[in-house]
C-alpha cells in the first residue's frame, strides 16, 4: 500500500492561517474581540518587523562626518523594536491567533513602499528614518485606541511600545538637530 507522506509543505499547508477561527482567546474576552484585536496586532507585528530591519539597513548604509554616532545609536534601536515584534507575536499567539511572521507575508500585507535609501549621508537617512517612525508610531495609536476599546492587556502592552517608540523617534530627530 502507498502512503502519502506528510511533506513540511503540507504540513504547513494544514496549519491554520491568520484570520481564521480562533480555538481559544483569553478569559474574559468575546471571540469577536479578540478576532479584531489579532488583525490589529497582526498590522503591528508587520511594521515592528519592517522598523527593525530597516533600522539594520541604515546602520550598514550610512556614510559621513556623523556615521559613527548614527551607526552606533541604531543598534539599541534595533534590539528594541525586535523586542517589541516577539512581545506582539506572544500577545497574539496568547489570544489564541497565529503570529505570522515570514517576509512574504509581511510583503503581502503591508500597506507602504520600501525603504528607499541607500549608501548616504546620515542626514539623508535621519530624515527617511524621521518619516517610517512617524508612520509607525501613528498606527500604533490607533491600534492602542482600538485595543482601549476591548482589551485594557493589550492596550497596556501598546501604550508601553507606543512610548519607546516615540523616544526612539526622539533620538532621531535629536541627531539632526529638529
Ligand atoms: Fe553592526
Amino acid at each position: 500500500m502507498t502512503t502519502t507522506a506528510s511533506t513540511p509543505t503540507a504540513v504547513t499547508e494544514t496549519r491554520r492561517a491568520a484570520g481564521e477561527a480562533l480555538p481559544w482567546t483569553a478569559p474574559g474576552l468575546s471571540t469577536e474581540a479578540t478576532t479584531r484585536l489579532v488583525e490589529s496586532l497582526q498590522d503591528r507585528l508587520g511594521s515592528l518587523t519592517d522598523l527593525h530591519l530597516t533600522l539594520k539597513h541604515v546602520h550598514w548604509n550610512v556614510v559621513g562626518p556623523t556615521f559613527v554616532a548614527v551607526h552606533e545609536m541604531l543598534d539599541p534601536q534595533v534590539d528594541a523594536v525586535r523586542l517589541m515584534a516577539d512581545d506582539v507575536a506572544e500577545r497574539i499567539a496568547t489570544l489564541g491567533g497565529v503570529p505570522v511572521g515570514t517576509p512574504g507575508a509581511l510583503v503581502e500585507r503591508r500597506g507602504w513602499s520600501d525603504y528607499a535609501v541607500g549608501r548616504a549621508d546620515a542626514s539623508e537617512h535621519l530624515v527617511a528614518l524621521d518619516r517610517v517612525y512617524e508612520g509607525v508610531i501613528g498606527d500604533h495609536r490607533a491600534a492602542t485606541a482600538l485595543a482601549g476599546e476591548l482589551d485594557p492587556v493589550t492596550e497596556d502592552l501598546l501604550v508601553s511600545q507606543t512610548r519607546e517608540l516615540e523616544k526612539l523617534h526622539w533620538f532621531v530627530r535629536a541627531h539632526y538637530g529638529v
